[in-house]
């Protein structure tokens, strides 16, 4: 039972990207979902040529309506608003616009608890580009993990280092994943004060199959979703050592 937020600070580091492929990725035989929570738009449905509902918006309506669901329904009412990629990733998209996907955001933070589903699925959010005080806010700390994805540039990380003590103020257990930049990751994190995650590479191609765009004989060799399994595995090691679950817990 794990819902993962991916969350960027500007620019398009690659965070429903990277959501994607990590949902794609987890190495253990558990129920998926991606789930765009993007208030400034989703870009899904466009990316695979999809409808954008049901989704997000359908979503939220639901968990509106109904607060009274047991677990077992709580875990159907997410399932039951997800559409399935061709690969059989299921997928929960919101609206190509904000003001659509913006107002099914906000709903959604009023009632975050149809992201964690009761059994063993595994939730990936994606909340696009966090805004200080905006409903996403609220679904970056209900969710387990939630990991800041920064572009190994200056400016990408100029703003990670100036943003992340408010951050860690409303956001208990906060990473960071470099996309972009080769080598180690410690100097990364000792510049923005926050433990990097993981690296995921420049990868072109990685990028185009998970639009949809470029067919793959064997996309998991793809260096972009196999550094989403290595992200995959951190967070998996991570909660069972307990090093995370317990900031967790604590807030
Ligand atoms: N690791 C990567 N390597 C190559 N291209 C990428 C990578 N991550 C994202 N992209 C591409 O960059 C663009 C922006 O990525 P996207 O995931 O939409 O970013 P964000 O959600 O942060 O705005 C897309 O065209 C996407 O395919
Ligand atoms: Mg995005």
């Amino acid at each position: 039972m794990r819902t993962i937020a991916l969350f960027s600070l500007g620019g398009a580091p690659g965070v429903t990207t990277l959501a994607l492929a990590l949902a794609g990725m987890w190495p253990v035989r558990v129920p998926t979902v991606m789930v765009e929570a993007d208030a400034s738009g989703g870009d899904v449905a466009a990316w695979r040529r999809m409808p954008s509902g049901p989704g997000l918006v359908e979503l939220a309506a639901t968990a509106r309506n109904d607060t009274a669901f047991t677990p077992a329904e709580q875990q159907d009412v997410l399932l039951d608003h997800t559409q399935r990629l061709p690969g059989g990733q299921s997928v929960c998209t919101a609206p190509v616009t904000t003001d659509r996907a913006g107002g099914a955001v906000r709903l959604l933070a009023q009632h975050p608890g149809v992201l964690r589903p009761v059994t063993d699925t595994v939730t990936v959010v994606d909340l696009g580009r966090l805004i200080p005080r905006a409903p996403a806010v609220h679904l970056a700390a209900f969710a387990d993990v939630a990991l800041l994805v920064v572009g190994d540039d200056v400016a990408q990380l100029k703003r990670a280092k100036e943003s992340i003590a408010a951050l860690r103020l409303g956001i208990s257990g906060l990473g960071l994943v470099v996309v972009g930049g080769s080598g180690g990751t410690g100097q990364v994190s000792r510049a923005v004060g926050a433990p990097v995650w993981g690296r995921i590479p420049v990868d072109e191609r990685g990028g185009a199959f998970l639009r949809g765009e470029y067919h793959q004989a064997r996309p998991r060799r793809r260096p972009l979703l196999a550094a989403a399994r290595r992200l995959a595995h951190t967070i998996i090691d991570a909660e069972e050592s307990g090093q995370h679950l317990a900031e967790v817990n604590a807030s």
